[in-house]
């Protein structure tokens, strides 16, 4: 998918295929030697972290296991509640292991803070945290750190790179802001 196919819904591209695969060479570079070769879990937040944990699990030297998670955050449309559900938890045990947990947004914080304090309780060798964007909002409204942000953006609504509106868009290489008539119609 892209530019092309969706010309009507488009209003403005934030991050294109070529800010990301080079942000994300930086941010793998950093990731390796801050492990020093140690072997790490990435656990992957379904389903928008898909394109990042690709593109960034194939540019990291480090020793990496996959995993995947699915949560929901009750909530309809754009907004995000804060109640969290796990609709499919990890398949390994995360006990002494290295944690990196792979975002794709984190736009109030709310779902990564519960996902933290989650996983925290399975005792894990440590956690970090890796997102392909961040909100600007989000920086001071929740007490979650992300280690390794690729891109701050604007508190728009985005699409691409993983990102849906109604499950639509994720395959776009790039992030965009969609029209407001996308919205709505
Ligand atoms: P939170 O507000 O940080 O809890 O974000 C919860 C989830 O809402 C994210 O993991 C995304 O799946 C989704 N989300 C938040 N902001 C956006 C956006 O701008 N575009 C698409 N999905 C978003
Ligand atoms: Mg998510």
């Amino acid at each position: 998918m892209n530019e092309k196919d969706i010309a009507g819904d488009l209003e403005e591209i934030l991050v294109t295929a070529e800010d990301m695969d080079k942000r994300l060479d930086e941010i793998a570079g950093e990731i390796d030697a801050y492990y020093q070769g140690e072997q790490v879990l990435m656990i992957g937040v379904l389903r928008g972290s898909l394109m990042i944990m690709a593109d960034l699990s194939r540019k990291l030297s480090t020793p990496v296991a996959m995993d995947w998670m699915a949560l929901s955050s009750y909530g309809s449309g754009t907004q995000s509640s804060g109640v969290v559900r796990i609709l499919k938890d990890l398949t390994e045990d995360i006990k002494v292991r290295h944690v990196l947990i792979v975002e794709d947004i984190i736009d109030s914080g709310l779902t990564l803070s519960w996902l933290v304090a989650n996983l925290e309780t399975r005792e894990p060798a440590s956690i970090k945290i890796v997102t392909a964007v961040r909100k600007s909002e989000a920086v001071c409204r929740m007490n979650v750190n992300a280690d390794w942000v690729a891109f701050d953006l604007p508190d728009a609504f985005l699409v691409g790179y993983g990102l849906d509106y109604n499950e639509k868009y994720r395959n776009l290489p790039f992030i965009c802001t969609l029209a407001e008539h996308v919205y709505t119609s």
